[in-house]
């Protein structure tokens, strides 16, 4: 595939739609990038956690004697003198506040909750320590299963969104409809296991703290920290140049991170606390397991008279956070009925929490497999009865959309993948081996949202400028993009301008997450820079002096390093002379990337894709290859179409890893997960994953933010996963209703 795209809207000469390598990378490679792991403060004590073996009672001994007196052993924090926090962690202080276990009393509401911290001069030491502890507890019966214990109706799914939406009435669309539909669908528990677990090192001096940990909203860690230790956030610096990969676990502070902060407050000395890969498994966050109705009524050429998603699902025993899987299809198809609801139930396990595409992720492998089993019903192509159904308006609210290039999305894609050749009917391919091949396809979607950000531009007299901003790069980009938006916005090439990202001491770049963190952080990039040009303009324009006198209405623009009259462009002067003349070393300016805009009441904003899968499938044993993955997706203005593609590449994977392969397993008598390591939670490897091809369809938005940016990071597991079901249902003849989809239910 080509790297380079050209888009109409893309201007000449411009750092903005280039396949710009990561400018981190060489640092990455060569080792010199610098994780939370890595830093290593003079006097470093290392902490390790012990981690609750039961999921309900209470902690009734802990051999803390027997720990201390292990060599090297500094000190043992449990609830006993854990440092007295000024506010409750179970408080939650912001919208996206969870509450969290912090040693703050002997309960324990599941396994894997910390339940002691050891601190020792040594990573050995402090695990020796941690084993000697030999906890005993009062033990309580849990409830763990999804869907045990009394049904709730949640307050609101994911980030606030309401609990149910819809339109028409669902009965009377479906009493009208030639073929009905109703299938329930099962997604398994997934839990975060980026390459970098959770991790901190802490130091204080006095009652200022410097933590280093891997966050994907600096400033909202910064604040919550601040109520939890009672001191000013501007006393508290929180650093994250790197970090390994979020997903939504880094989103917002866990308790293994804070822990850090509390074990090195205890001891006064600087702290590292890691936390274990078994312990990623529990405390950080995890998707909940869903168990989702879709009930479905169309006439006989397949235009949708009913649209119902049901979806219930868990939650811990002492918060809130529930999987919004309904979103999709409040705004996915066209349907004169639409009743979209969310269930809740729940049990003795860490409080879920967002993961990537959360809702949409699972939400789309039901819908998008009802789909294709309503196809069946009515002799459809898969494809041809999604464009039957095509929203051409937001179906509930009617709102139109701000812009949906969906219909080039399945074209492309249909057409590079060869659909047109699909035989409808399952079982009919088959590769020279006798394996069974099947084509199947989903459509893919995520919001385009955007949240406040703020950045800084300095343009210095030799030329060269910085942009400032607290933004996090966690493996999606921002360290380049926002180079790329920068140096547009300042008209300069993007090796002349310096970015810093990844610490408080700058401006608030708001949080890395739901797909905004580049429509956010690049709209207060670009909003800095066109400041920062504007008071150079006037330093110049207002000036008898400067060829750029009396410019005017007309006015000026930034190219190259100059500022060139638009009235006569033979006459321009260099950022470095304007600013000589000055007297001034450099100009500096402030940008707000301003949340949500006005036009969002009017328009609604979604990104979408097609995305089309070919698996394999051995018939005797069952063993499921995807072979090809073929994603088109338009999300508005691409910044840097090889890291747009890597994005795409990300998420799709990750669609095969949510179709095939994670499921955490519970023992439902203990409440432990049983398969808390790598080696058995699976998650694909190199050779799991197929020739992938992502189509970057050309999608100009007005209306999102004046750069288009829809945000990409999501998107992707979307439609892949339902695409591989569907798949799989093509080769084999076979629906497989609970997610992963694995051998012993394609066989049995
Ligand atoms: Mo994403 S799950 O909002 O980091």
């Amino acid at each position: 595939m080509p790297e380079t795209v050209s888009f109409a809207h893309q201007r000449h000469g411009s750092s903005i739609g280039q396949p710009i390598t990561r400018r981190d990378g060489p640092d990455k490679v060569t080792g010199a990038a610098r994780y939370t792991a890595d830093v290593r403060p003079e006097g470093l004590l290392h902490a390790v956690m012990a981690v609750s073996t039961i999921a309900k009672g209470r902690v009734a001994h802990l051999d803390v004697a027997a720990a201390e007196g292990h060599p090297g052993v500094v000190a043992v924090m449990t609830p006993k003198n854990a440092p007295t926090l000024a506010k409750s962690p179970d408080e939650k202080d912001n919208p996206f506040a969870f509450r969290l276990d912090l040693l703050q009393g002997d309960h324990v509401r599941y396994a894997g909750q910390p339940i002691a911290v050891v601190i020792a001069e040594t990573l050995e030491a402090a695990t020796e320590g941690a084993a000697l502890l030999a906890p005993r507890y009062v033990s309580e019966t849990p409830v763990i299963a999804l869907g045990e214990g009394d049904l709730l109706t949640p307050p609101a799914v994911g980030a606030g969104s309401p609990t149910s939406e819809g339109t028409g009435d669902l009965e009377d669309g479906l009493a009208v409809a030639d073929s009905r539909l109703t299938a329930t669908y099962e997604t398994a528990a997934q839990y975060h296991n980026a390459l970098e677990p959770h991790s901190s090192v802490a130091e204080w001096d006095g009652d200022r703290l410097t933590l280093y940990t891997p966050s994907q909203a600096l400033w909202i860690a910064k604040a919550r920290l601040a109520g939890f230790f009672g001191i000013p956030p501007e006393n508290i610096r929180v650093i994250c140049h790197y970090l390994g990969g979020g997903f939504g676990s880094k989103g917002f502070l866990s308790p293994p991170q804070i822990l850090g902060v509390m074990a090195s407050k205890l001891v006064g000395r600087p702290v590292k606390l890691v936390t274990r890969r078994e312990q990623m498994f529990g405390p950080v966050g995890h998707r909940a397991p869903t168990r989702q109705t879709l009930t479905l009524g169309a006439t006989r050429d397949g235009a949708l008279t009913a649209l119902g998603h049901h979806t219930l699902t868990q939650t811990s025993s002492y918060d809130d956070f529930y999987e919004a899987c309904g979103l999709i299809a409040r705004h996915l198809y066209a349907s004169p009925a639409i009743s979209t609801t969310h269930e809740g139930t729940r049990a003795d396990i860490g409080t879920p929490i967002f993961m990537r595409a959360p809702g949409e992720a699972p939400g789309s492998v039901a819908v998008e497999s009802a789909l294709d089993e309503l196809a069946l019903e009515l002799d459809l192509d898969p494809l041809e009865l999604r464009l039957k159904n095509y929203a051409e308006v937001e179906p509930i609210t009617g709102r139109p959309f701000s812009s949906k290039a969906l219909r080039e999305c399945y074209a492309q894609g249909a057409e590079r993948f060869g659909w047109a050749k699909r035989p409808k009917a399952p079982r009919q391919l088959r590769d020279a081996d006798g394996l069974l091949i099947g084509w199947g396809m989903g459509t893919a979607t995520y919001p385009a949202g955007m949240m406040q950000g703020e950045a800084r531009a300095t343009i210095h007299a030799d030329g060269t400028a910085l942009i400032e901003t607290s933004a996090q790069d966690m493996g999606q980009g921002s360290w380049t993009v926002l180079a790329q938006i920068g140096a547009d916005g300042l008209g300069l090439p993007a090796e002349r301008v310096t970015l810093r990202i990844g610490d408080t001491d700058l401006p608030n770049g708001g949080l890395a997450g739901g797909s905004t963190g580049t429509a956010t952080g690049g709209m207060a990039v670009h909003n800095a820079a066109s400041s920062a040009i504007a008071g150079l303009a006037g330093l110049a324009t207002n000036d008898p002096a400067s060829p750029l006198y009396g410019a005017g209405n007309a006015g000026v623009t930034a190219r190259d390093g100059r500022l060139v009259r638009n009235d006569d462009p033979t006459r321009s002067e260099s950022f470095g002379e304007i600013l000589a003349r000055a007297g001034r070393s450099s100009i500096e300016a402030k940008g707000q990337g301003a949340g949500e805009p006005a036009s969002r009441k009017a328009y609604a904003m979604h990104a979408h894709g097609a995305v089309y899968a070919e698996v394999k499938v051995d018939p005797d044993l069952g063993q499921i290859r995807v072979t090809r993955l073929v994603g088109a997706f338009a999300a508005g203005r691409v910044i840097n179409p090889r890291l747009v593609r890597s994005q795409y590449y990300g998420g799709m994977i990750w669609g095969v890893s949510l179709a095939l392969h994670e499921h955490a397993v519970h023992d439902l008598r203990s409440g432990r997960i049983m398969n808390a390591n790598l080696a058995e939670y699976h998650v694909p490897v190199n050779a799991d994953i197929p020739s992938v091809e992502a189509i970057l369809v050309e999608e100009h938005d007005p209306h999102v933010n004046p750069l288009g940016i829809k945000g990409v990071g999501e998107i992707g597991i979307t439609g892949t996963a339902g695409a591989i079901a569907n798949a799989v249902w093509h080769a084999t003849g076979v629906r497989v209703r609970e997610i992963p989809i694995t051998l012993d239910k394609l066989l049995g």
